[in-house]
């Protein structure tokens, strides 16, 4: 049994560059579009507080005023809507400001997500801690990161969510080699490579945005040269820890079968709006038959 501390941070790296998006993200990260009406980030900090880390660092860049903006309180919108008697409304806007304790610091310079990482060193300390991609939303109905977190407790490594795709899509993921870890569910994994070509790839399987990661990151980190796009690259990191062995050593991969939505391009994120507004009671109906006649018409 490990004697690894509990994970109790959340990190979210919200200070790339979202060149796939613009020009909406000149001015905007893309972590604060919108998924029907609630920013993508929403989602992601309500699934970090739904399985009790509710102290969450945001790693911001330049466009940070937004992100700070929604999830602090508006005392005057407050009072207007108080006013009007409008409850729900209310109810909607003091949700973001009610999330846990959100922390924020600065990126300076984007140079990779494993720089991105490196900048929560202070706030993390010694404590294995969870990285959340903000343009990744995972399903609320399905379990991952409850689960990963089980896996860091267990193992008393890092690590990191994987999702089977298409060979052909391999090249826009880090990716993979793995194998069975007997008589458990998760898997380990031997290496990782970052944006491999689909000839190249040790496999299908593509570490999508969550991480549960043991503190000895950081030490990999600040000796981790820029790599790929001379970005530092988090998938790096890992590879080394992957081969470590002894504290801090070892790297697992839970495979994640259930709903993703990537909001980080253009075409991923329309179909992501799409399919989760479908799906909600007050506009679904609605926009599903709407949905039917406009591709009936095509
Ligand atoms: P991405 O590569 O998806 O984001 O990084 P990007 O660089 O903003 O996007 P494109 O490719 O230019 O469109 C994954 C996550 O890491 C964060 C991003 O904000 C995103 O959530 N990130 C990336 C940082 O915080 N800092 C960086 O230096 C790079």
């Amino acid at each position: 049994m490990s004697t690894t501390k509990p994970v109790r941070k959340a990190v979210i790296p919200v200070a790339g560059l979202g060149t796939r998006f613009l020009p909406v993200t000149k001015a905007m990260p893309k972590e604060m579009l919108p998924v029907v009406d609630k920013p993508a980030i929403q989602y992601v900090v309500e699934e970090a507080v739904s399985v009790g880390l509710d102290d969450i660092l945001m790693i911001t860049g330049r466009n940070k005023r937004a992100l700070e903006d929604h999830f602090d309180r508006v005392p005057s919108l407050e009072a207007t809507l108080e006013e009007k008697g409008d409850e729900k409304k209310l109810a909607a806007i003091q949700e973001s400001s009610n999330l846990g304790d959100i922390h924020y610091v600065r990126q300076g310079d984007p140079k990779g997500l494993g720089h991105a990482v490196l900048c929560a060193q202070r706030h993390v300390g010694a404590e294995p801690f969870a990285v959340l991609l903000g343009d990744d939303l995972i399903d609320e109905r399905d379990e991952l990161l409850g689960e990963m977190i089980r896996v860091q407790q267990a193992t008393g490594g890092s690590v990191v969510a994987l999702m089977e795709v298409p060979r052909e899509a391999i090249s826009a993921y880090g990716c993979a080699k793995v194998s069975p870890v007997e008589g458990e569910s998760f898997v380990q994994v031997h290496g990782l490579v970052e944006k491999p070509a689909p000839e190249d790839a040790p496999s299908n399987l593509a570490i999508i945005g969550r991480y549960v990661l043991h503190p000895a990151v950081f030490g990999v980190l600040e000796e981790t040269e820029p790599g790929r796009g001379g970005e530092i690259q988090l998938t790096d990191a890992l590879q080394t820890l992957a081969r470590r062995e002894g504290e801090g050593g070892g790297v697992y991969g839970v495979v994640f079968r259930g709903r993703r939505y990537d909001t980080g391009d253009k075409l991923s994120y329309l179909k992501a709006v799409v399919t989760l507004a479908s799906e909600r009671p007050d506009l679904g109906p609605e926009l599903r038959s709407w949905l039917e006649e406009f591709v009936a018409g095509l």
